[in-house]
Order: structure tokens, then sequence, then C-alpha cells
């Protein structure tokens, strides 16, 4: 039976395509979507890709995730940079997180610098656009294999 991970998407990035492209790109989070749905069936991996404006529910689906997934992709949006309660629920979690951002964090604003899901998750790719799912998913697929 294929392993499942679960995508979580944050605030704003619903909007991809039409929000800020000179910094996120043309692609939309359906094409993104898309994408990491091929590559997973490669993986031999099942996603479900969700994406929320808002923080409670995203630190419910962190919470929910350790009884129907086995690992979590994150991008967390801005809450990234503000959260104490999404990396709470992720420190409060045995599922494995990895980080993903489209744009390269460390490039931009000083308050875009630091990440508090950074202090729990496996590891972050950033700076690739949405090509950072598909990297994130083989990480994912290299991570329930090798630990
Ligand atoms: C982002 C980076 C965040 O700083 C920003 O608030 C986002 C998107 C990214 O994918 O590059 O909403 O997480």
């Amino acid at each position: 039976m294929s392993q499942k991970v679960l995508v979580i998407n944050g605030p704003n990035l619903n909007l991809l395509g039409k929000r800020e492209p000179d910094v996120y790109g043309a692609e939309s989070l359906a094409s993104i979507e898309d994408k990491c749905q091929k590559r997973a069936s490669v993986l031999d991996l099942e996603i479900e890709f969700r994406q929320s404006n808002t923080e409670g529910e995203m630190v419910d689906w962190i919470q929910q995730a350790e009884d129907n997934f086995d690992i979590l992709i994150i991008n967390a949006g801005a809450y990234t940079h503000t959260s104490v309660a999404l990396l709470d629920a992720i420190k409060g979690t045995t599922t494995p997180v990895i980080e993903v951002h489209l744009s390269n964090i460390h490039q931009r604003e000083e308050f875009r610098h630091h990440s508090f899901i950074s202090k729990a998750a496996k590891g972050m790719i950033c700076g690739f656009g949405g090509f950072g799912y598909e990297m994130a998913l083989d990480a994912a697929s290299n991570i329930l294999k090798n630990g």
C-alpha cells in the first residue's frame, strides 16, 4: 500500500499565479498540485493537497495528520515567520515535516529570514519555485525509506 503525504499550504498561496508573480512566479497552486500528483505516482506515494488561510485550521490538520498520513510537507506562508502555534503543533506530532518555500526567504526582507517551522522540521527547501514541492516529495520518499 502507498504511503501517504499531506501537503499543507498556508495563507495567500491560493492566489499563486496572480500574486506578486515577480516573486512567486506565474504558476497556480492547482498546477503545482498537478505536478505533485504526477511525481507522487512515480514515487508510489499518495498525496493530499490542502490550502488554508487560517492558522487554527492548519494546527488542526497537523494534529490530525498522525492518524492518516506518514509525512507532512508544509509551506506555511507568512505564518512561517510568526506562528509559535504551528511550531508547537509540529513539535507535538511524531509525523516528520518537510518545510517548503517557493522564494528564497533568506534573500528577502529581514523578517522572512526567521522560520518557526524550521525549528522542528526535518529540513527545508526554498528558492526553487513550484519545483521545490516536487523536490520535497523526493525527500519525503527518501525519509520514508531510509529515515
Ligand atoms: C512563502 C514565503 C513567505 O515569506 C511568504 O509570506 C509566503 C510565501 C514562499 O513560499 O516563498 O506567503 O512561504
